[in-house]
C-alpha cells in the first residue's frame, strides 16, 4: 500500500466508525422517545400522532428539541397541557443529553420514575398538576445541575428526601405543594443557598425552614 492508499483507507475506517456511533445515538433516543410513547395510553388531542417513522426525523416530532452542538441528542421535552393520560416511561432516562422534561398538566398517573437520577445534564423537571402517586424518589438527589424541580399537584406521598438539600446545591425553585407529604421538612433545604421560590403547603409536613 502507497501512503495515499493508507490515508484513504484510514479515512474510510473513521467515516465507517464515525457513521457506526452516530446510528447507534441515533437509535438510542429514537427508541427511548418510542418507549416514552408506548406508555402514553390516552392522547386526546394527536400531540403524539408525528411520533411516527413517516412523519420525518425524531428531532422534528411535536414536543421535541435536539441539541445543535450534538445532532441527533434530544435536550429537552416539551409536553406541557395536552391532557396525556398513561405513565411516564422509565425510557426517558435513557435521553442522556436531556436538559429539560416539561410534563405539566397532564394526566399521567403512576410513579416519577426513580429512573430520572440517571440524568445527569437534567436542569428543569417540570410534572406539576398529573396525578402521579407514591415518593418523592431520592435518586433525584442525583441531578446535581437540576435549578427548576416542580412535583406540585399530584398526589405523591411518604417524606421529602434529606439528600435533595445536600446535594442538589443550584436548585432555585422547589415546589412540591398540593401533595400527601408527611414528615418533618429536612433542615437540609434549609442549606439551598441558591433557592428563592420554595412551595411546600397544602400537605401533612411539620417542622420549620431556618
Ligand atoms: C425538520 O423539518 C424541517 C422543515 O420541515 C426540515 O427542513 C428539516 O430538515 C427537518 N429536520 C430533520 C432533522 O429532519
Ligand atoms: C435504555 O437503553 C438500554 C441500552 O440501549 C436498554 O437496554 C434499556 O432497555 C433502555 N432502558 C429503558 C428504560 O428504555
Ligand atoms: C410548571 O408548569 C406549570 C404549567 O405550565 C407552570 O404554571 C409552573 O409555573 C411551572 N413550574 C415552574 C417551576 O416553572
Ligand atoms: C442515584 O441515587 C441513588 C440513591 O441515592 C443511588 O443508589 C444510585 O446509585 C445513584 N445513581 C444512579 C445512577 O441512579
Ligand atoms: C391540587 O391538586 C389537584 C390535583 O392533584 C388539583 O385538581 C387541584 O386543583 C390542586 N389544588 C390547588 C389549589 O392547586
Ligand atoms: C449545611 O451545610 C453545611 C456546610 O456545607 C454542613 O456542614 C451542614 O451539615 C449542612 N446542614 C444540613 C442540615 O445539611
Amino acid at each position: 500500500m502507497s501512503s495515499s492508499d493508507q490515508l484513504f483507507f484510514y479515512l474510510l475506517l473513521s467515516s465507517m466508525l464515525t457513521s457506526t456511533l452516530l446510528a447507534n445515538e441515533i437509535t438510542d433516543d429514537h427508541l427511548a422517545l418510542l418507549a416514552f410513547k408506548n406508555g402514553v395510553k390516552s392522547d386526546p388531542s394527536g400531540a403524539l400522532s408525528s411520533w411516527n417513522d413517516q412523519s420525518g426525523h425524531f428531532c422534528n416530532w411535536t414536543g421535541v428539541s435536539c441539541s445543535h452542538k450534538h445532532p441527533n441528542r434530544v435536550t429537552a421535552l416539551d409536553l406541557s397541557m395536552l391532557d396525556l393520560g398513561g405513565f411516564i416511561s422509565p425510557s426517558i432516562a435513557n435521553l442522556s443529553f436531556i436538559q429539560t422534561i416539561e410534563l405539566p398538566v397532564n394526566g399521567f398517573s403512576g410513579e416519577v420514575p426513580p429512573e430520572f437520577g440517571r440524568l445527569h445534564r437534567l436542569r428543569s423537571l417540570n410534572l406539576s398538576n398529573n396525578a402521579l402517586h407514591g415518593v418523592v424518589p431520592v435518586n433525584l438527589a442525583n441531578c446535581s445541575k437540576l435549578r427548576v424541580l416542580d412535583l406540585g399537584s399530584n398526589q405523591l406521598s411518604g417524606s421529602i428526601p434529606v439528600e435533595l438539600g445536600q446535594t442538589l446545591l443550584k436548585l432555585e425553585m422547589l415546589m412540591l405543594d398540593n401533595n400527601s407529604l408527611t414528615g418533618v421538612i429536612p433542615s437540609s433545604i434549609g442549606n439551598l443557598s441558591s433557592l428563592t421560590v420554595l412551595f411546600l403547603m397544602r400537605n401533612n409536613l411539620q417542622g420549620t425552614i431556618c
